[in-house]
């Protein structure tokens, strides 16, 4: 029923989140969305932004995959339905609220092999000892991306946890009026990764790609 009102007006439900501040959960056209107060974090343009970053890369079905951020897990669907992914997922999340909503309102426990980690995904890196093959790093708060992203600490743990030819994807932000963050993050880690940057994609966000080196030199 929700699904067909939503097609003459959107159905919004709204709910208090201690680090995005407030989320909202909005049918649209049929579609069930996450929004936090100036942005999409799941299901809507977010969803189109990393499945253009899933098709500019090469992953097998069996690969293991790190999601930074898992938000409602749009990507996660968009993995184990269209690419038909087997593979085991942790995706790490630190605020309880969203892991609650992707549970009861986008059903990622009926999927099989995603180990749902409640962690700052920053902490995370830092101490975990897996490595992946496929790595997505989509950390908002509402429409920031946190700082620690792009230095060269959190860059060093990424290339520790990256198997050989692991794949990175990170959503490294929407409107950026510079580049200069990225491109210190080039400059620092081309002995661990090569690097394709795409500006613009759904029009507002930066998405950076690594490559991760067979050995690094
Ligand atoms: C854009 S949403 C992620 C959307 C998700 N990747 C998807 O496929 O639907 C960004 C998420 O990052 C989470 N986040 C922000 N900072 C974080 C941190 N330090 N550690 C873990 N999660 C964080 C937010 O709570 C939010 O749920």
């Amino acid at each position: 029923m929700k699904k067909i009102l939503s097609y003459f007006w959107p159905l919004k439900s709204r709910f208090h989140s201690k680090f995005s501040g407030w989320l909202e959960i909005t049918w649209l056209n049929g579609k069930k969305l996450l929004n936090s107060k100036n942005t999409n974090y799941s299901y809507g343009s977010l969803q189109k932004v990393l499945r253009y970053g899933l098709s500019e890369v090469k992953f097998r079905p069996d690969d293991k995959v790190l999601l930074l951020g898992m938000g409602g897990g749009s990507i996660i669907k968009v993995l184990r339905e269209e690419y038909k992914h087997k593979g085991q997922i942790a995706a790490v999340e630190i605020d309880p609220v969203v892991i609650e909503v992707a549970e009861k309102e986008f059903g990622i426990r009926a999927l099989k092999d995603i180990k749902i980690i409640h962690a700052d995904a920053l902490s995370y890196v830092q101490n975990t000892n897996e490595s992946f093959k496929l790595i997505i790093i989509d950390l908002f708060i509402d429409k920031n991306v946190p700082e620690e992203c792009f230095s060269v600490d959190f860059w060093e743990k990424i290339s520790k946890l990256s198997e050989p030819k692991a794949q990175i994807i990170f959503n490294a932000g929407m409107d950026l009026r510079s580049d200069q963050k990225i491109r210190e993050i080039i400059s620092k880690q081309e002995r661990h990764f090569d690097f394709i940057l795409l500006e613009n994609v759904m029009g507002r966000n930066t998405l950076l790609l690594a490559l991760k080196k067979m050995v690094n030199v």
